[in-house]
């Protein structure tokens, strides 16, 4: 287990890198990046559901297959990766107006293999950390990660919530988004995920937790480029000193 454990720390490593230099050729086709008449395709709902859910079970299964007697922090850890995923993989998705929107099969399965991977890898990071002890609870790395984490989370979780808001009276299209960090960036719920997850690297200290921080930048980066450039276009009166991502930088 553990040969297959650093062949896929390597090949997610890989796959960051291969997101990042593609990002900014292809962006992914869903939401507002689909093509007219895209073919192969599920309904938006089931399909979030079904890709977002292996980051629930495959590092709930991981951590309680390989936990003997997990430590207090290991628990900490396990119980903060789990409160974020339950929220992401099946309340967001209740939460947000997907109906009549669709979403591309070959995103599901990737999402889906992805998710496993990622959720084993960084469970069995976390099981197997030495430092993982109850003196971690101290250290500067632990509570800085923690602050940004949570930082992010509640950036994240406010943008998803405006962004959901812009939709409540029943409309499908797009409006420019207010409040929150969009009075800065354009893709405040991707900013927040970025520092969420740079915070969970810092706090596990484990290449698991540095590679995925790795790739959601490799990912949320240059998407948030192209969202940035199509409100950009799309509204003629987009806030003109807004960023993409970075307030008063990118
Ligand atoms: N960790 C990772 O690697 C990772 C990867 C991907 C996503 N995520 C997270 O998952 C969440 C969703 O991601 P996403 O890529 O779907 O984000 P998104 O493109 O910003 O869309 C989020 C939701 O808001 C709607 N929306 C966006 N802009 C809108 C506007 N201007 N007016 C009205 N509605 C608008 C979208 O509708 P449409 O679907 O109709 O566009 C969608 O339902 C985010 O919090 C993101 O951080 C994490």
């Amino acid at each position: 287990m553990h040969e297959f454990y650093h062949g896929s720390l390597i090949f997610l490593a890989g796959l960051a890198l291969l997101t990042f230099i593609s990002g900014f050729w292809i962006t992914n086709p869903y939401g507002r990046h689909m093509t007219p008449g895209q073919r192969f395709t599920l309904p938006a709902l089931p399909a979030w559901l079904i890709f977002e859910s292996p980051q629930v079970w495959a590092f709930t299964i991981t951590f309680w297959w390989l936990a003997d007697d997990p430590s207090a922090v290991q628990l900490a850890l396990y119980a903060l990766w789990q409160s974020h995923y339950i929220y992401r993989a099946i309340i967001y998705p209740l939460r947000t107006h997907k109906r009549g929107k669709r979403f591309p099969v070959s995103g599901v399965v990737f999402g889906f293999l992805f998710n496993a991977l990622n959720g084993f890898v960084n469970a069995y990071a976390v099981v197997h950390a030495p430092h993982l002890i109850q003196t971690w609870f101290a250290d500067p790395r632990f509570l800085i990660g923690l602050a940004v984490a949570v930082v992010g989370w509640w950036i994240n979780f406010q943008a998803d919530s405006i962004l959901i808001g812009l939709r409540d009276d029943g409309s499908d299209g797009y409006k420019i988004p207010q409040g929150g960090l969009f009075r800065w960036v354009s893709s405040a719920n991707y900013s927040g995920e970025i520092m969420l997850w740079c915070g969970w690297a810092l706090m596990s200290w484990t290449a698991a937790g540095l590679i995925f921080a790795l790739f959601t930048i490799a990912k949320l980066g240059p998407r948030a480029l192209s969202h940035h450039r199509w409100y950009r276009a799309t509204f003629a009166d987009y806030p003109a000193q807004r960023k993409a991502l970075i307030p008063g930088l990118l």
